[in-house]
């Protein structure tokens, strides 16, 4: 078992719009090192939830082999435990709580970050929640919304419940991507926290990876959002796996798959070249192309106009992970 080996888990980070099941299958078949994956948010949804489109994504029979775990956004516990148990339904023994989401307009709602800076609110809502779930329960969490005591509070609250996991992205919910990390606040946290506690925010390479390590032994599970798309061979690497030998001709190949499989799943060129031009947005930063070959591919219009364009930008090949100063999202 190639993954198991360092002692740690790796974990694919939920992007929503972005790792859905058509590019976890695509880049699970092409690149290794994770060893599971959040998939994004889908809303926690009272109505009756088994025909909707957002569960279909989640059908165990249609993922990629690595372990998925399906992550719910909402704060009414009705809801929730509704959702989770189609989920349950389906398979699945562990569901994620996102308590992260930093959009005005969910934070607004009190869903997301927005509930960071009120544990009492989720306090009742584990309450409620936590005796009806039929599946294990793990959170992602920002250090707060506005400020990183928020977290301190809430941790007592978390403590309380038989939680898997609490993913700590080290930000605020006002720096949304942006930023650094705070890893002073995310020591304070992880130390108040009796729960496994996995890491996350721009862990973008090797050097990173090491120091991240080093000063935070105790932490097992790593999770990787942006920067193992934007160099799709950064997982492997910082599993210390042996280098692809091709990485040119894997690339192509995890490109072709995403396409191929964006035509099966949705209609007309407008939407299967919007989700392409998305996903180059991070992987078009691994190959060694000029801009205006990227800059090309971002105009294209039809689906031959599109191929063209992909064709000239991939023959360039792999150029190694993205150099620091084009970085930054
Ligand atoms: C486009 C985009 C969509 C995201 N969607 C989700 C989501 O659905 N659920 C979630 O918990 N976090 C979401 N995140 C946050 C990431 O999972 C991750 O916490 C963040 O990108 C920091 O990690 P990174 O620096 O490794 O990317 C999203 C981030 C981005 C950039």
């Amino acid at each position: 078992m190639e993954n198991a080996t360092p002692g740690f888990r790796l974990v694919l980070a939920p992007l929503h719009g972005v790792t859905g099941l058509a590019f976890r299958k695509a880049y699970f078949a092409s690149f290794r090192g994770f060893d599971a994956c959040v998939a994004p948010f889908i809303l926690a949804a009272k109505v009756k939830t088994s025909g909707q489109k957002h569960l279909r994504e989640l059908e165990p029979e249609r993922q990629a082999r690595l372990p998925l775990v399906p992550q719910l956004l909402g704060d009414d516990a009705e809801a929730f435990v509704a959702t989770a148990a189609a989920l349950a339904g389906s398979g699945y023994r562990e569901v994620n709580w996102n308590l992260g989401c930093p959009y005005p307009m969910v934070t607004k709602k009190g869903r997301g970050a927005g509930l960071l800076p009120h544990p009492d609110r989720v306090d009742r809502f584990l309450d409620e929640v936590v005796p009806r779930l039929g599946t294990s329960l793990s959170v992602k969490v920002r250090l707060g919304l506005g400020s990183p005591d928020e977290i301190l509070e809430l941790m007592p609250v978390l403590a309380r419940y038989p939680l898997v996991s609490v993913t700590i992205h080290a930000r605020l919910g006002i720096q949304m991507y942006r930023g650094a990390v705070d890893l002073d606040g995310f020591a304070r946290a992880a130390e108040s926290c009796p729960h496994p506690v996995a890491y996350n925010g721009d862990l973008r390479d090797e050097a990173a990876f090491d120091a991240l390590r080093a000063r935070f032994p105790s932490v097992r599970e790593w999770m990787v959002g942006r920067w193992a798309l934007y160099d799709p061979f950064l997982p492997a690497r910082l599993k210390r796996l042996a280098p692809d030998p091709d990485p040119s001709a894997t690339l192509r190949t995890f490109h072709d798959d995403l396409y191929a499989l964006y035509r099966e799943a949705l209609s007309g060129p407008g939407h299967v070249l919007s989700k392409m031009k998305e996903a180059w947005t991070y992987f078009g930063r691994s190959l060694a192309c000029p801009a205006r070959a990227l800059e090309a591919l971002a105009r294209a219009k039809g689906f031959a106009d599109y191929e063209a364009a992909a064709g000239a930008a991939l023959a360039d090949g792999y150029r190694g992970s993205p150099a620091p100063a084009a970085r930054g999202r």
